[in-house]
């Protein structure tokens, strides 16, 4: 049976009080709308259509364009919302899914059981509901003495014995795609003058036909999002789906409730991810790595064996059996070969660090290119931005030696175990196995420390 998705998304939802409209609120360091669009993919809906009004230009640069959109030009309601999907969908499909983009957790699982009790209905709607204590504003689902579905009344509207009800309605529909366009564009008016999707209930009940419906049982699920309360409340739950997935997969997290892992991560098993540690983005980390305390990892790559405390990574690769802080900000471009060590206060930038090279304290690293196993002395700066605004880079060869407070003033380059003393201010090259001192620095020696005479053993 061919099933069509529409998502309803153009309300401005003036409870969150922001100039942003509701759906581009970021959970999870994305906008909401963004689940929608995944939760259609995961049932294996190709296009699904977005209904659209406020900010919609960005509202569909969010959604990306493996989905299709009808535009919402006033918001009269989410019967009048679904109603603008008709024409598009008219001839498409059998069966139309319908949810709202502000309830990010509902999962893949959850739709699918809605269809599939759809497809088992003689009648043409089917409705998710869940039983909560809290009703979080939502419509109250009524019943029979019999338990057949009756009524969706809004909690504006309900009279206080309804008010008491606690099965909700969650929002989620599946109904015949003939019987629901036919009935969308009469429905009536709601006393408010808005036009209610969940007004479809009565219709049906009325025409003596059979309304459907899906208990839903985890209730993290009914999270939706009408105001900032219940923002942080759905953030709080995906974190805790998330981190549960990651403990599920091997990964050792010593305080779940403040480890914050978007969406999009990936984690190898057996990598420890300490408090208040926030991995977002693209961020990968390999196996037996240990992350944090309070470290911020974004849109980085970070190999097997690494050690990250209280640091800073962002748009940076780090490969395997590195050491990183405390107090390290590498920043975009910044590529770490296997066996660095970076320790306390020192940054890098759009530079490479070869195979063991040690940075230990206090230096500044940008636009460099730096030789295995070389030493950067504490407080070594690239002076990478010239007085003609540009940057320019260091290069920096094998078995260097840079001395403490060395500043290396770019572009300039410090050939293979060329050496700089304490304190030098390095305006020239400094050739391979050459020593430079002084300010500004001159070569004084040509040979290295420990160099054999020819010939010798
Ligand atoms: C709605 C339901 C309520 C249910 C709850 C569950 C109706 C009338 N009420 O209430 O029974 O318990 O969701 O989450 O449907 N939208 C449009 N165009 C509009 C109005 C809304 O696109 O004209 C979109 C909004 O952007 C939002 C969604 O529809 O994503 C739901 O609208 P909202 O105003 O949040 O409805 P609720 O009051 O939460
Ligand atoms: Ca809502």
């Amino acid at each position: 049976m061919k099933i069509a998705a529409v998502i309803l998304a153009a309300g401005q939802g003036t409870r969150m009080k922001s100039a942003l409209p509701k759906v581009l609120q970021q959970l999870g360091g994305r906008p909401l709308v963004q689940y929608a669009a995944e939760l259609a993919q995961a049932i294996g809906v190709a296009a699904p259509t977005f209904v659209v009004g406020h900010g919609m230009d960005a509202v569909q640069a969010a959604v990306g364009s493996a989905a299709q959109f009808v535009v919402q030009a006033e918001q009269l309601g989410t019967g009048h919302a679904a109603l603008q999907a008709a024409a598009l969908l008219r001839a498409s499909a059998e069966l139309v899914l319908i949810w709202y983009a502000d309830m990010p957790l509902l999962r893949p699982e959850t739709l699918h059981a809605v269809v599939a009790a759809q497809q088992a209905n003689r009648g043409p709607l089917t409705i998710l509901t869940a039983t909560a204590d809290d009703a979080r504003g939502f419509g109250r689902v009524l019943r029979d003495p019999k338990r057949r579905v009756r009524a969706v009344v809004e909690e504006a509207h309900a009279t206080r014995r309804q008010l008491a009800m606690r099965e909700l309605n969650a929002g989620v529909y599946c109904a015949r795609a003939d019987w629901l366009w036919k009935e969308l564009v009469r429905l009536p008016a709601s006393p408010k003058g808005e036009y209610y999707l969940t007004d479809l209930v009565g219709v049906a009940v009325a025409q003596r036909r059979n309304v459907a419906s899906v208990q839903l049982s985890a209730t993290a699920e009914l999270i939706g999002i009408n105001t900032r309360e219940h923002l942080a409340e759905a953030e709080t739950a995906l974190r805790l789906r998330i981190n549960q997935h990651w403990m599920a997969a091997g990964v050792h997290l010593l305080d779940p409730a403040s480890t914050y892992i978007e969406p999009g991560v990936q984690l190898a098993p057996d990598c420890v991810i300490l408090p208040n540690t926030h991995l977002s983005g693209t961020t990968s980390v390999g196996a037996h790595s240990t992350i944090g305390p309070n470290s911020i990892v974004r849109d980085s790559v970070v190999g097997a064996n690494c050690r990250i405390e209280c640091s800073v990574i962002e748009s940076a690769v780090v490969e395997e059996d590195v050491r990183i802080g405390p107090f390290a900000h590498l920043r975009p471009g910044a590529h770490l070969a296997r066996g660095v060590h970076m320790g306390n206060f020192g940054e890098v930038k759009n530079s490479y660090l070869g195979p063991e090279v040690k940075m230990g304290h206090f230096s500044y690293i940008g636009d460099a290119q730096i030789g295995a196993r070389t030493n950067i002395g504490a407080g070594t700066i690239t002076c990478n931005f010239g007085m003609d605004q540009k940057k320019h880079r260091t290069v920096v060869g094998d078995d260097a030696y840079i001395g403490s407070d060395t500043l290396l003033v770019a572009p300039v380059t410090i050939g293979e175990r060329g050496r700089t003393g304490a304190g030098s201010v390095v305006t020239h090259d400094v050739p391979a196995d050459a020593l430079a001192v002084g300010v500004p620095a001159r070569v004084i020696k040509r040979t290295p420390p420990e160099a054999k005479p020819a010939g010798g053993s």
